[in-house]
Formats: structure tokens, sequence, C-alpha cells
């Protein structure tokens, strides 16, 4: 290789590092103007992690460990910044939170704790069919009995 190749495979490394800073910030700014916005997209990503192992625990697909703990891995990680994206400012517009949210704002939060907890123990303890039917019912159930109390009936 010679030393303008060196130089510009250099350059463009800095340039990658540049557009990840950039791109780690413009997320933040995001969740900043818009908590609303930022946590349906956390949401979606969920369900949508959650998708293929929701058909393997009702049998339409066999059990693919490394796809449960993806999935489960977002989870953990989407549920730790959930919390942080319902603030004061964000009980109107266009939104399915119910006030209850704000009213009871420590259960609320608790709520992703929960999630975050039960996600990160699945990865673990989850190996085999009978184990996944063990743990994954606890982690969804969290979902919906949140959503029953917190969020507008769709
Ligand atoms: C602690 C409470 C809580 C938990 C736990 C929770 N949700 Fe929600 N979810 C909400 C609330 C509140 C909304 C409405 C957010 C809004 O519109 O501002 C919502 C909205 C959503 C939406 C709609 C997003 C959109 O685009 O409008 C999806 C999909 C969703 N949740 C999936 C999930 C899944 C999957 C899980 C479990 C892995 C989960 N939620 C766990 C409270 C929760």
């Amino acid at each position: 290789m010679t030393k303008t190749h060196i130089l510009s495979g250099k350059r463009m490394l800095c340039g990658l590092a540049l557009a990840m800073l950039l791109g780690a910030g413009a997320t933040a700014v995001v969740a900043q103007e818009d908590p609303v916005a930022a946590r349906k997209a956390l949401f979606k990503q969920m369900a949508g992690a959650l998708k293929a192992p929701g058909q393997m625990l009702k049998g339409e697909t066999p059990l693919d460990l490394a796809r449960v703990k993806e999935g489960l891995a977002v989870v953990a990680a989407n549920s730790a910044k959930l919390g942080g994206l319902f603030p004061e400012t964000s009980k109107a517009g266009d939104t399915g939170a119910l006030p209850k949210v704000w009213e009871d704002k420590a259960d609320f939060t608790g709520r992703f704790d929960t999630l975050g907890k039960d996600a990160a123990a699945a990865i673990v303890s989850i190996k085999d069919m009978d184990s996944f039917r063990a743990a994954m019912p606890r982690v969804l159930g969290n979902c919906g009995a949140c959503h029953k109390i917190y969020r507008k009936p769709t």
C-alpha cells in the first residue's frame, strides 16, 4: 500500500467516526425535541424485535435461540431509555399515552425497569423450548399489563 492509500484510509475512518458521532447526537436531539416520536420509535422497534419470538412461542416457526436473544436484547436496551422519554411537556399532541402516566409516574417508570430486568434474565435463562416457554410470556406480559393501564385503547 502506498502512503497516499494509507492516508485516504485514515481519512475515511475519521469521516466514519464523525458520522457516527453526528448520528448519536442527532438521536439525542430528536429525543429532546420530540420525545413522543422518539418513544414511539423505540416501542415499534421492540414490537418488531418480538415478532419472530412470538411466532416461535406459538409454534408457528422453530425455536431460534439467537434470534430470541437478539429480540430480548432490543427490549432490554429500549426499556432502559423509555422511562426518560415521558417528560411533563409531552402529555399533549399525537400520543397514545394516558394522563395517568404522569399521575403515577413512579409506578409507570418502574414497569420499564421490570421489563428490562425480565428481558435480561430471559437472555440468561432461555436455553431450550421449556425455558423459552417459561421465560418469554413473563417478558411479554409486561407490555400488555402496562398498556392496559397507561395507554389509550387502540
Ligand atoms: C411502562 C409501560 C409500558 C410498557 C412496559 C410497554 N409499553 Fe408499549 N406503550 C406504552 C405507552 C404509554 C404507549 C403510548 C406512547 C405514545 O403514544 O406516546 C405505548 C405504545 C406502544 C406502541 C405504539 C407505538 C406507536 O407507534 O404509536 C407499541 C407498538 C408498543 N407500545 C409496544 C410495546 C411492547 C412490544 C412492549 C413490551 C416489550 C411494550 N410496549 C411495553 C407503555 C408501555
